[in-house]
Formats: C-alpha cells, sequence, structure tokens
C-alpha cells in the first residue's frame, strides 16, 4: 500500500515531467503534469496511443475549474454538485492557457475529480493541489484497462518510462468514468459520449433534461472506437439460449475454450471449458471484476473467449459497451473458429 515516502516520490517525479501510474476508483491512470507539453507527449509514446487523441486532466476536490475552462456552465456545475468527487468527467471549453498536448488539438478539455483517496493525496500534494495531471488508463493502446497495480506492471513491464507506480489497491469501479460532453451546450445540450458507472438516467435525472448519445460530430473519444478494451485471445458475446450449442462446436472444432458468465449456469459443457469466471449479477459486482477476470481469461491459453450477453437494460450500459468492443469482431471470429 501507499506510503508518505511513496506520495512524495511520485509528486518529485511528477515535477519532474516523469510519468507516474496511480490508482483511481475507475480504472489505474497513467499520469502527468498537464501543464508540461513534453511529459504529455510521453504519456502517448508509452502509450502506444495516436498524437491527437486527447487525454482526461484530474484535479483535486479544491482545485479552482475555472483556471481549466472557458466559463462553467450552469450545467457543469449541477454535475459537479452531484458527481464529484467520482466517476464523471466533463469536456469543456479549455482555457487559453491550458497547452493544446491534453486535448489532441480541440478547443475542449476534459476534466474528473476522483474521488480515490490516494488519487486525491497526490491531486492535493502535487503542485499545492493546485496542478492537473493528465492520465489515460494505464494500459498500452487498446488493451484492457488495469485495475490494479499489478495489471500497470504487466502492462510497462520494459518501460523505462513509467518512472513509478503507485498502489492504491483493487480500482472500486472497474470501469472508466461516464464522459459528459458540455463543450456545445446551445447546439447539442449534454451529450454523452462513454457511458459509465454513473448512468445516463441519472444525469438526467439531476440536470432536468435528456442526454444525448453521441453525433458524428462529437469530440474524438478513443474509448468509444470500435475496437477498444481487448485482450489478446479472440473475444465472441454469445446469447445465453446459445451458449451451450456453441462451446460444443468449438470443442469438437478442437479449440480451447474459456466463459464470462453472466447467469450461474448448470451448463452441459462447463466440463470441457478451459476457464471460466461468472461475474456478478449486479452491473455493479460485474464491472468491479469485469477487466480483473478478462485480464486473467486472457491467460489461461485458450483459443478463444466467450461473453455471455448481458441484459437490455440501462443499468448495464456501462459495462455493455466495454464488452461490445472487447468483442468488436463476435461474428467473424466464431466463424474462423468454426471453418464456416
Ligand atoms: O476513468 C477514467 O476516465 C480513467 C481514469 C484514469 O480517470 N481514464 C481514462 O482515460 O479512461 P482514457 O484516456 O483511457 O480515456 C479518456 C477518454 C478518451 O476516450 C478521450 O478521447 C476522452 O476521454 N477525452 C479526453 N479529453 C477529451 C476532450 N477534450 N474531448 C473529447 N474527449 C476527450
Ligand atoms: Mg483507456
Amino acid at each position: 500500500m501507499t506510503t508518505q515516502e511513496d506520495l512524495a516520490q511520485a509528486v518529485t517525479l511528477l515535477e519532474q515531467g516523469k510519468l507516474v501510474a496511480f490508482p483511481t476508483e475507475t480504472v489505474y491512470g497513467l499520469g502527468a503534469d498537464a501543464e508540461n507539453p513534453q511529459a504529455v507527449a510521453a504519456i502517448y509514446t508509452a502509450k502506444g496511443r495516436p498524437q491527437n487523441h486527447p487525454v482526461i486532466v484530474h484535479i483535486a476536490p479544491e482545485a479552482d475549474i475555472n483556471y481549466w475552462v472557458q466559463g462553467c456552465p450552469a450545467e457543469a456545475k449541477i454535475l459537479i454538485q452531484a458527481f464529484w468527487p467520482g466517476p464523471l468527467t466533463l469536456i469543456l471549453k479549455r482555457a487559453a492557457h491550458i497547452p493544446d498536448a491534453v486535448s489532441g488539438g480541440q478547443d475542449t478539455v476534459g476534466l474528473r475529480c476522483p474521488s480515490h483517496p490516494v488519487a486525491q493525496a497526490l491531486l492535493r500534494a502535487f503542485k499545492q493541489g493546485q496542478g492537473g495531471l493528465a492520465a489515460p488508463s494505464a494500459n498500452k493502446f487498446g488493451h484492457v484497462s488495469p485495475t490494479t497495480a499489478a495489471h500497470v506492471q504487466e502492462e510497462f513491464r520494459d518501460e523505462a518510462l513509467v518512472a513509478q507506480i503507485v498502489d492504491g489497491g483493487q480500482s472500486e469501479v472497474g470501469i472508466e468514468s461516464t464522459i459528459v460532453d458540455l463543450s456545445r451546450l446551445a447546439t447539442h445540450g449534454a451529450v454523452l459520449l462513454r457511458p459509465g458507472h454513473i448512468s445516463q438516467e441519472q444525469l438526467e435525472q439531476v440536470l432536468g433534461s435528456k442526454v444525448a448519445a453521441p453525433d458524428v460530430n462529437a469530440p474524438r473519444a478513443s474509448g468509444t472506437l470500435e475496437a477498444h478494451y481487448a485482450p489478446s485471445t479472440p473475444v465472441a458475446l454469445v446469447a445465453v439460449t446459445e451458449l451451450d450449442l456453441i462451446i460444443r462446436q468449438l470443442v469438437l472444432a478442437g479449440k480451447k475454450v474459456a466463459l464470462m458468465a453472466y447467469l450461474p449456469h448448470q451448463l452441459a459443457q462447463v466440463e470441457t471449458l478451459q476457464a471460466w469466471r461468472q461475474l456478478g449479477q449486479e452491473p455493479v459486482s460485474y464491472a468491479h471484476d469485469l477487466y480483473a477476470d478478462l485480464r486473467e481469461l486472457d491467460h489461461v491459453m485458450a483459443d478463444i473467449i466467450l461473453v455471455e450477453a448481458l441484459p437490455e437494460s440501462s443499468a448495464w450500459q456501462g459495462v455493455r459497451d466495454r464488452l461490445r468492443r472487447a468483442a468488436f469482431d463476435s461474428q467473424g471470429v466464431l466463424q474462423r473458429m468454426l471453418g464456416g
């Protein structure tokens, strides 16, 4: 766990422009001084991420949001009041002095105040609490996000670029923050760019108005690419009614099959599985274990990870979104495996 010395060292390294991975309640972030363009550029290099993808700036609870943005609309104040500190990122118009590097050249900035005590302690100590830490999830571009310090280590094993990994235990939420775009309110209203633990319904309830789904002109968000959050093993989403049949066909075709189940099945085929996990039956507990279990199943040398399709209700929106992207080529994967 984190000591005062760990935190002091992290602050020193960050103020020198180095990269430090740190825990948040959603996933671990790969942090750099948001006002140091070279430090931010190092994040992109370490992750192997395209330069034009913006990163989220994390700020302390006491930070002055007006330092970062050009005008803070009432909608932002309402959402901040309701959900900060917590797993909500707001996209707002960027103040002129905030470097281009954090926003991938867009005129906005993504801001989030995390609730994780270690993240808060770090942010309070960094630049006396007035700085910002640019931090994407601490994984290689397109991979599964890390929810433990060990996951971060696994991602950046031989990476001299990551100077320190601050350990804050397992992330509570387990999937990335909900992202709401408030930078185009006059023309588009509030737009949900990425679903998460804080649901569309909760946002609408607090705002008293509809939150739209992203449109073609919505600001870029890499977590919204079709293929993302993917383990190395191919993943396919399968409806519960087809699960037994597909497992049987795959095993007959000589494939090693891993399964992420949602319901506690009496699967006829369970004996033939390479490995399986049954995740929580509530979205909150499912999200908590999702990435850790995906990583574990990625290590069992299976040919394919089958994921049981989840309920269509809005409470599952965040988890469904991640799994759809992890399994972006379900049909193709199954066809290739079954030789059809
Ligand atoms: O929970 C989280 O949000 C985690 C933790 C570390 O805070 N961070 C995270 O960062 O998921 P990342 O970079 O993996 O995903 C951030 C998403 C990206 O899809 C990025 O494109 C989008 O936020 N984003 C950041 N700033 C933006 C901006 N100014 N406009 C549009 N999208 C933005
Ligand atoms: Mg990410």
